[in-house]
């Protein structure tokens, strides 16, 4: 058992976390609130700050409620549910802020918060050890078993117990799997470790009315069972492959895009780490000529679909690291979109854009540190800055900040 001590809690640190000083340290408590005074108990400490787990408090915030999941706490997803949404919108703001001043940006961010904060999440991904298969604990490899996740969608929750029998019977075959469900039907990814043949009637049973199942081993993805199903997002067509990359929360991705649309200037676009293809889908269809740079093959292939399935002429997909095509692109863009993953954009990237001529960039990202790193290397002057409640309950946001020459 770790040291315990008494905190009063000034301040929030970057996941929402409630930081604490005591005897000149620094001391960072998951579910604690400003204002708060706690009783703490550490669990990892060095001579400048500790982190700890709440313990007793001692004198409570009046904007604190009783978060709605049973495995609020102990599970390292969701860090914002002993709060009000209005609230938690509140802190992520605070704290984004406190990383735009970072580039010298005084002004507010505007935030786009999500229609919904539970059961908006389309995707996912259960860790299986031991016959047990859940989500990691907070700050640990450990697993926590769940039958259901308050933030996914209602059929994924509705899968969870089903795969949760199966995976009892067939554990020491299994890593990972990954559930998704977008439009009206969805997928799960079964990530096998052994080479042993599994029997997947029982789930086939179960789940196929609903989801598409595939197993991946060795990199190779066999399908078990697969029924294709167009699926259409703003009058635009298009089918999913099993795990590629798409937004999770598919009514603040809307939002996102139509700002998108709203902020491009001129007519040719470039459209960085381009996904499965739906923004360039929507640009396209907004008179645009698109071209889009995507890295993954699923991804790439998904943006030519959508293309062929649309008619869209002047939509370009090219599949290859943005960095080095960018360098071969002898086109001029008006408007260039960058939605890197959470690491950002590599020196390659930063390097051939500051060489590129164009009037607007428009930098997405889910990431407000490597955001700013990146920003700070453009060298290129901020204009107005969004923070899209993609993540209700978590600590995480998309971000848009634009970029003028
Ligand atoms: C955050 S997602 C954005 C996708 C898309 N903008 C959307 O809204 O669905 C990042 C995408 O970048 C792709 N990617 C990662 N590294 C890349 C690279 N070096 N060059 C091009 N694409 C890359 C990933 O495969 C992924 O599809």
């Amino acid at each position: 058992m770790g040291k315990r001590i008494k905190t009063k809690i000034i301040d929030y640190g970057y996941d929402g976390e409630g930081v604490g000083k005591t005897d000149g340290k620094i001391y960072f408590v998951n579910g604690a609130m400003v204002g708060e005074e706690v009783e703490v108990e550490c669990y990892q400490e060095n001579s400048k700050f500790g982190r700890a787990r709440l313990v007793n408090i001692i004198n409570q915030s009046n904007l604190r409620q009783s978060a709605p999941c049973p495995y609020y706490g102990e599970c390292g997803g969701c860090c914002y549910q002993h709060t009000s949404y209005q609230n938690e919108l509140a802190i992520k703001k605070i704290l984004f802020s406190r990383q735009l001043k970072k580039l010298g940006y005084q002004k507010e961010s505007r935030v786009i918060p999500s229609p919904i904060q539970y059961h908006y999440r389309n995707k996912i991904k259960l860790f299986i050890k031991g016959g047990h298969m859940g989500l990691k604990k907070r700050k640990s490899n450990d697993l926590i078993e769940i039958q259901q996740c308050l933030i996914c969608k209602e059929q994924i929750n509705e899968a969870i117990p089903k795969i949760n029998l199966f995976i009892k019977q067939n554990s020491e075959c299994f890593s990972h799997v990954i559930i998704s469900y977008i439009g009206d039907r969805g997928n799960i990814v079964l990530y096998k470790t052994c080479s042993k043949t599994i029997d997947y009637q029982n789930l086939i049973s179960s789940l196929a009315e609903k989801f598409n199942i595939c197993e991946v081993y060795k990199s190779q993805t066999s399908i078990v069972y697969k029924k294709a199903v167009r699926k259409e997002t703003l009058a635009i067509k298009y089918h999913i492959h099993a795990n590629s990359f798409h937004q999770v929360n598919e009514r603040v991705m809307l939002e996102l895009y139509n700002k998108v649309l709203d902020l491009l200037t001129g007519k040719n676009i470039l459209n960085c780490y381009s996904g499965g293809g739906l923004l360039s889908g929507l640009l396209c269809q907004n008179g645009k000529f698109v071209t889009a740079i995507e890295l993954g093959q699923k991804e790439h292939k998904e943006a030519e679909q959508l293309k062929a399935l649309n008619d869209f002429k002047f939509m370009k997909n090219i599949q290859g690291d943005c960095g080095k095509i960018l360098d071969q692109l002898d086109d001029n863009f008006d408007t260039i979109i960058v939605d890197p993953p959470r690491a950002g954009m590599d020196d390659l990237m930063v390097k051939n854009l500051k060489n590129k001529d164009f009037k607007r960039l428009i930098y997405i990202s889910c990431d407000s540190a490597t955001l700013i790193r990146d920003i700070q290397r453009l060298k290129l002057k901020i204009g107005d800055v969004y923070m899209f409640d993609m993540f209700p309950r978590t600590g995480e946001y998309e971000c848009l900040v634009i970029l003028d020459k």
